[in-house]
């Protein structure tokens, strides 16, 4: 596939899925192939902690744990972020909503400014092979491309393929303790989600246990439609 943008009126998206589903991975993919924003409360919460903010000193340890973050904080941060232009023509949610509370408040902020989710797309994987995806990733420290040290490398292994800097990272919660903790955390909290959107006619499901590019060709196919 090539990384073409397509040309689509504004829709919003929700990924679902446990960690190491791939929301990150694919998320990127989207935004650039149809100019939509990923907007990862993952990623809204470890800038918070890195800047010392109050929401990110309460976030901290609760993360560290691999447990949620309290609603809360995070639709707070979220309402922020979405408030901004450039989410005002098309968002895709990585990692958000991760409970009913949040879905809810989801859907307030959506109706407040005439939006809707088009699609809520769960990416359906087996809990045996998040440990591995997620213990072997990295991401460049400059542009925040992920990798993984099995499913997809740089081609030159020091140097990251999108914007050649050199320098790459590795999540502090990236650890079998603490992912596993994420994973009861999912089941628990966010995975009755999938019936939350069942119920509202957009859920979508993919099988993410296909390699990248075969989730990416699927969800492509879906967003598509989405916009059509
Ligand atoms: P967050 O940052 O959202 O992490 P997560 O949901 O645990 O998801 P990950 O980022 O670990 O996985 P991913 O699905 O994006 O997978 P990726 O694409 O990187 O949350 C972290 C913490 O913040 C939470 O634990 C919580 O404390 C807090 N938090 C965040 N949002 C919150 C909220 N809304 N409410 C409350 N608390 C919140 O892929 C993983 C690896 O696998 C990569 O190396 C990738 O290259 C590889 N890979 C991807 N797809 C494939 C494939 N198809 N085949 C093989 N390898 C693949």
């Amino acid at each position: 596939m090539d990384g073409a943008k397509t040309n689509s009126k504004a829709v919003d998206l929700v990924l679902l899925g446990p960690p190491g589903a791939g929301k990150g991975t694919q998320a990127r993919k989207l935004q650039d192939r149809f100019g939509l924003v990923q907007l990862s409360t993952g990623d809204l919460l470890r800038d918070a902690v890195a800047q010392g903010t109050e929401a990110g000193i309460a976030a901290k340890t609760v993360m560290e744990r691999g447990d949620l973050v309290s609603d809360e904080i995070v639709v707070a941060i979220l309402r922020d972020r979405l408030e901004e232009a450039d989410c005002q023509s098309g968002v895709i949610f990585d990692g958000f909503p991760r409970t009913t509370v949040q879905a809810e408040a989801l859907d307030n902020l959506m109706a407040e400014s005439g939006r809707g989710v088009g699609a809520a797309i769960s990416l359906d994987v087996d809990d045996d092979a998040m440990v591995e995806r997620i213990s072997g990733r990295f991401t460049c420290a400059a542009c925040g491309e992920g990798y993984h040290d099995s499913f997809k490398t740089p081609a030159n292994p020091d140097e990251c393929d999108q914007c050649g800097a050199t320098v790459f990272t590795r999540r502090a919660d990236d650890n079998a303790e603490t992912v596993t903790q994420r994973l009861v955390a999912y089941h628990a909290q966010t995975a009755p989600l999938i019936s939350y959107y069942g119920s509202q006619g957009v859920l979508r499901n993919v099988d993410a246990m296909q390699d990248i590019e075969k989730v990416e060709q699927n969800l492509t196919a879906i967003v598509e439609e989405t916009v059509a």
